[in-house]
């Protein structure tokens, strides 16, 4: 460690989940800072869920390391009806690679959490202290359980055996190379898909679920790719769960609203008051983020949603074109 953290440009940095949306922004993050060892296995090459991979993996390539963002994971609908995969597949994930990282020495492992796992009925603006309050929303259960799992892992491996590690809690993001296919993709990707399409054949409005007054906040996956190196580098090896998010909060309105004003969609915006609305505040409190990371998320949801528009339009032509 320099007296800035961790040097990683000097490391065999591991990132689980490269080709995912948020490992594709880190890799070109690590990269862009000089890193040149960064090792990005495909889950052909390294099977996450198979202990003997990982271990084989490891002890192979040796990482110094590791960034663990692989996840099986995708919108509330697929949540509910793989509960059980997505606690099975996350937890056996986060222990192969635990305990590989132990057996191979690995100097620093992140590992990213999500907002999902706090409480239902906690605290607005939730506060990492809150955290093991009471369960999560039953909708995500399988999901937000093996996360939770995986920090208690962190925190026994750090108490145990010295492990330097740290956890990340991302709000929801958005951005290119986001999912858009629409059993996994999220509010911001399944908006822009929703007003985009209306605009391509001349609808006079579109219909929205829900009544447009819950508030959300949304981080600019770039942002998040710059946190996630940021904590990397931190001093300090207590996995305390760290929110990283930009603590803005916008209404579902507003964000359809801003979604089809970047589009180009004239006509109208209904909302089907009969659909759900789903939690009334989702937000995060970043003071911790902010205090050990000196730093803040700089995109605007405007700049961020125009470059993701931008990036989905020539993705849309491309798919077209194959
Ligand atoms: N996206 C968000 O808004 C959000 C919010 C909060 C937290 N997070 C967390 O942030 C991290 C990154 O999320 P993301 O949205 O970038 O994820 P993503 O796009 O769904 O990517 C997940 C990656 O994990 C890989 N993977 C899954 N199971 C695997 C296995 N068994 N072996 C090897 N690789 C496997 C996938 O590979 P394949 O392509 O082969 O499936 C994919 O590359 C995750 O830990 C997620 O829980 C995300």
């Amino acid at each position: 460690m320099s007296d800035e953290g961790l040097d990683l440009k000097g490391c065999r940095v591991l990132v689980t989940g490269a080709g995912g949306f948020l490992g594709s922004h880190v890799v070109e993050t690590l990269k862009a800072r000089g890193v040149s060892e960064v090792l990005m296995p495909t889950r052909d090459a390294c099977n996450l869920v198979k202990p003997d991979e990982v271990q084989a993996f490891f002890e192979s390539q040796r990482p110094e390391v590791v960034v663990h963002l692989a996840a099986a994971q995708g919108g509330v609908a697929w949540q509910k009806a793989n509960q059980a995969t997505a606690f099975l597949d996350n937890a056996r994930m986060m222990e192969s690679i635990v305990l590989a990282s132990l057996e191979t020495n690995v100097k620093r492992l992140l590992f990213t959490a999500s907002s999902i796992c706090y409480p239902r009925g906690a605290a607005i603006p939730f506060q990492e202290n809150t955290l093991w309050d009471g369960p999560p929303e039953p909708a995500h259960l399988g999901y937000a359980q093996a996360k939770r799992g995986g920090i208690a892992l962190l925190q026994a491996a750090h108490q145990q055996h010295g492990l330097s590690s740290c956890v990340l809690m991302p709000a929801n993001m958005y951005g290119p190379r986001a999912r858009f296919d629409p059993d996994r993709s999220n509010v911001v990707a399944a908006t822009i898909r929703r007003c985009m399409e209306a605009r391509d054949r001349g609808d006079d409005s579109i219909t929205c679920w829900g009544s447009g007054t819950p508030i959300r906040e949304f981080l600019y996956v770039e942002d998040a790719a710059e946190g996630v190196l940021r904590a990397l580098q931190q001093e300090g090896s207590e996995p305390a769960p760290m929110n990283l998010g930009t603590g803005v909060e916008t209404t579902i309105a507003e964000l359809v609203e801003m979604v089809a004003e970047l589009v180009g969609f004239k006509g109208s915006i209904r909302w089907d008051r009969d659909r759900p609305d789903g939690a009334p505040r989702v937000c995060m409190a970043v003071d911790r983020m902010q205090e050990r990371l000196a730093w803040m998320p700089s995109t605007s949801l405007a700049e961020g949603l125009q470059r993701t528009i931008s990036w989905w339009e020539s993705a849309r032509l491309q798919e077209a074109d194959a």
